[in-house]
Parts: C-alpha cells; structure tokens; sequence
C-alpha cells in the first residue's frame, strides 16, 4: 500500500498533489455540508486535516469515522484557508480500514490523566504526549550511537543474564527453569542448583560494566547500550526495575577524562533533540513545563560545577536547611540534597567526585587518603542523579582487597580480576540511565511516562 506520512504531506512541495493518507482519527466535526476528520499518523504531532464535502459522502459511509478508527484516505493535498494549518485533504474517498466503537475506546476526551494513562498503556502511544515523548526517545537513542561512533567506540554486547552482582547490592532478579513448587535440594538442604538450566545460580543483570571493562582493555573505548534491572523495591518518580542504561568505558582514561567524556556526551545528546524534535519538545513545554526550552538550553550552554563528596557535604551542612535524611560525612546523598545542591546553591548541573569508599562500589579506584573513591557522579536538576561512574581500581592487590573487605563471593571474579593481572591499564567508565535522560528532555515529571511499557513493583503489565 502506498502512502505519505503526514510529516511528508507538511512539505510545502507537497501542495497540489494527489496523495493516500492513512492514520487514526482523532477528531470529526463539521456539518451536513462538510466534514472535517483530523487524522494523525505517528510521523509528527502534528494531524493532517481531511476535508469531507458532503455532497460525494453520505452520512452512513462516515458513520464509522469515529474518534480511534484508523482510515485511508486519497485526495489532493491544498492549502488549507483555516487556523492553525497550512495545508489539509481535500477528499476523493475514505475508506474505514478498521473502526473504533466510541462506546469502549478509552481515549476519547482530550486531557486524560498520565495516571489513567499509565492503565491502559497499551493505548496511550495514541495520544500527543505519548507519541512525542517515544519520538524523542527514539531520536535520543539514535544520538548516543551517533556520537559514540563518530567518536570510534565499540558497540559491545554484554550479556543480560549473569551470574555476578556489578553493583554488589544484591537487588538482582533470578533466572531459573527450575520447578519453584519442587526444588531440588542438596544433601544439606539447599536448592541444588546445579542442577538448574546454567548449572549455578542466575540473575538478570544490574549492569553491563564488568565484561564492559573486558572490553575495553581490549578494544580501548567501547560502549554498551541494552537494559538493565533492579529488583530494589523503589517506588520513586525516578526508578525503574526494567531500564535502559549506557555505560562507556575507556582505557587510559583517568577520572578527569570520564568527566569530560559525560559532559559532552549528555550535552551533545540533548542538543541533538532540541535540533531534531523541536515540534515535540515544544508540545510538551506548552503542555507540561512552559521553562522546559530554557532548562535544556541552559544545560548545553554551561559548564557543569566539579566538586568532591566532602565539599558537597559542607555545603550541605552550612545551608540551614531540613532534609528529610540526615547530612554528615559518610552518608549516602539524597535526592534531595543532590537537587538542593543543583537547584538552590548552585544553579547548574554538578559533577560531585571523590566519595567515602563505603557508600560505593567495590571497582572504584581507591584514593591517596585511603578513605575515598575516585566516583563521579553526574547531578541533574529536576532529576538528582542521572549518571554514575569512576575510575576503576587498576591495581592487581588494591582490588583484590576491597573485593575481599566487602565480602564478594572470589571465585565469581576471576575473569575480571584476569584484566588487572594480564597488561592492566588505568581505565574509567560510568552509566548513564537513558530514562532519566529521557526524563529531562521530555520534562516529564514521572519516569513510568517515558518508557513505552513500565516495569516497577507489582507491575508487569503489558
Ligand atoms: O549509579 P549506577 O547504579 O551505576 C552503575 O550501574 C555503574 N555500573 C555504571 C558504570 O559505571 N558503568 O547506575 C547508573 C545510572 C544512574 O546514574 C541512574 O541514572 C540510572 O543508572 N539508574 C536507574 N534508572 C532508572 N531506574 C533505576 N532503578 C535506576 N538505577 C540506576
Ligand atoms: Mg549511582
């Protein structure tokens, strides 16, 4: 079947041509001598108006073309005399490719919660917001393996199902084929799990950083871009179980180095959307944030602020503010005082270094004072973090000790502990959550509305 996108029919060149259209309807109005259908077809925000003289139709043919049915029309494309378009069909024929009864299709009034929204997920890719918040993430994607390539990354595909723990937390979701209602046991009384599908215990991945520094003591800089998940029962705004992370990782990088490369990377990343996404950024600002333009611009145009853990605290301390979580040296940062910090003091996005070792993971290079790491991590306003990375412990004994002062199981990491005995060199990496990027360039507020399908706690619908 051959059409033309609405966002090709908004062309200019495209006036006076005979054009096949095909989307859904959104609208119909109009009165027995015309008709008007607006009709969208996912390429834009914007709908294409058909034009129904009424003297070729009849009512009974139009009585489908409700809201939610999905048509082809042929006619020729004009300009169009009304507000708020240039051009509109002209209609030769109509044809209802499959109707949309407007006793049950939930969608008909404009102005749906994002709650209600979030219901019937399967359906809300239908309405403006959702449409132009999935566009963007799609543009956005295509921008992380822009700049990555023209930077000469590797793409690397590191496994989802794993049996070692990145990020040490433990929030991991097992895989296993074994019958849950009748457990193998070993003589001791624990599952057996040799005798499960991988022969040991599995779980769905936290991170693709391990056998991402696997990689990148290989190939020098490479990059991985697939989901991750978190069994942590976070019911926040800002977390996921199933989400999308990048996490660059570079030999010869030292944490300065790792720093730059996440400033240019988010910056170049949300300049890409403001160039190529304008109508749909420009939808959402007008519905949800009318500051949303100003905040990204502000963003690419500004330095970030580079402070370490210890001066983020002091100044934390010295705000004479109540947090809702206590500040001292030593305590993991809130979201709110990571927002405090961006929002209130210093007005930009932040780059805070050099972390107390406990309160980060087992990889991170180990400091000269011996109690703090070489973290970074990237603060964002309206998001708190949105990446986390470091340097990595390149030293044979130094990571070995933190591995086993923090009690990771040893026989699990011979394979990566292979990198520092075999030619290690200083290398550095982070994560970035796309849905938090996502999040920032869209201005959504809730991070279950930028993912076409949520995953959090007690839900897995769809
Ligand atoms: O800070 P995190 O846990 O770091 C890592 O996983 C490292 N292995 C990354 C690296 O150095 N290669 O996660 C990285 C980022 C966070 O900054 C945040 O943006 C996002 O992933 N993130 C989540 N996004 C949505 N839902 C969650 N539950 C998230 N947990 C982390
Ligand atoms: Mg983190």
């Amino acid at each position: 079947m051959k059409r033309t996108k609405i966002i090709e029919l908004l062309n200019p060149e495209m006036i006076g041509r005979d054009v096949t259209v095909m989307g859904w309807v959104r609208t119909r109005r109009g009165n027995k001598h015309v008709q008007f259908v607006a009709l969208n077809d996912g390429s834009t925000i914007r709908n294409i108006q058909i034009v129904l003289d009424m003297a070729k139709f009849t009512d009974e043919a139009l009585k489908p073309v409700t809201t939610g049915s999905s048509v082809c029309v042929t006619g020729k494309l004009v300009e169009s005399m009304g507000k708020g378009q240039t051009c509109e069909v002209q209609a030769d024929s109509i044809e209802v490719l499959g109707s949309a009864d407007p006793e049950s299709y939930p969608l008909q009034k404009k102005g749906h919660s994002l709650e209600f929204l979030r219901e019937i997920a399967h359906l809300r890719p239908r309405t403006n917001t959702f449409s132009a918040v999935l566009r963007v993430r799609s543009a956005l994607a295509f921008a992380i393996h822009k700049f990555f390539n023209e930077r000469g990354f590797v793409y690397l595909h590191t496994p989802l199902i794993t049996a070692s723990d990145c990020e040490g937390a433990g929030a991991m979701f097992q895989v296993t084929t074994l019958d849950l209602n009748n457990l193998p046991k070993t003589e001791d009384g624990k599952v057996d799990f040799s005798a499960d599908f991988f022969g040991k215990p599995t779980a769905l991945t936290v991170s693709g950083q391990l056998e991402g520094e696997l990689g990148a003591t290989a190939l020098g800089a490479i990059y991985t871009f697939g989901p991750t998940f978190r069994a942590e029962n976070s019911n926040t705004p800002r977390h996921l179980s199933e989400f999308w992370m990048i996490e660059p990782e570079v030999s010869f990088f030292d944490n300065n180095d790792n720093m730059e490369l996440a400033e240019d990377f988010v910056k170049y990343c949300i300049n890409y959307a403001l160039e190529h996404c304008e109508d749909d950024i420009n939808f959402l600002a007008q519905m949800y944030d009318p500051e949303l333009v100003d905040r990204l611009k502000f963003v690419t145009h500004n330095e970030f602020v580079r402070l370490t853990y210890t001066e983020g605290v002091k100044i934390l301390e010295q705000s004479g503010r109540k947090f809702e979580f206590p500040v001292y040296w030593g305590a993991d940062l809130q979201s709110e005082h990571e927002r405090y910090l961006v929002e209130k003091h210093f007005k930009k996005p932040v780059i805070m270094t050099d972390y107390p070792k406990e309160i980060k993971a087992f990889y991170m290079k180990l400091n000269e004072d011996g109690r703090t790491v070489r973290g970074m991590d990237v603060l964002f306003p309206k998001i708190g973090e949105i990446i986390g990375g470091s340097e990595r412990e390149a030293d044979y004994d130094k990571l070995l000790a933190r591995i086993e002062e923090m009690h990771i199981p040893m026989k699990d990491m011979w394979w990566y502990l292979d990198t520092r005995r075999f030619g290690t060199v200083p290398h550095a990496g982070f994560g970035l959550g796309f849905e938090r990027l996502v999040l920032f360039v869209t201005g959504m507020t809730n991070i279950r509305d930028v993912i076409p399908f949520p995953r959090t706690p007690n839900n897995a619908e769809f």
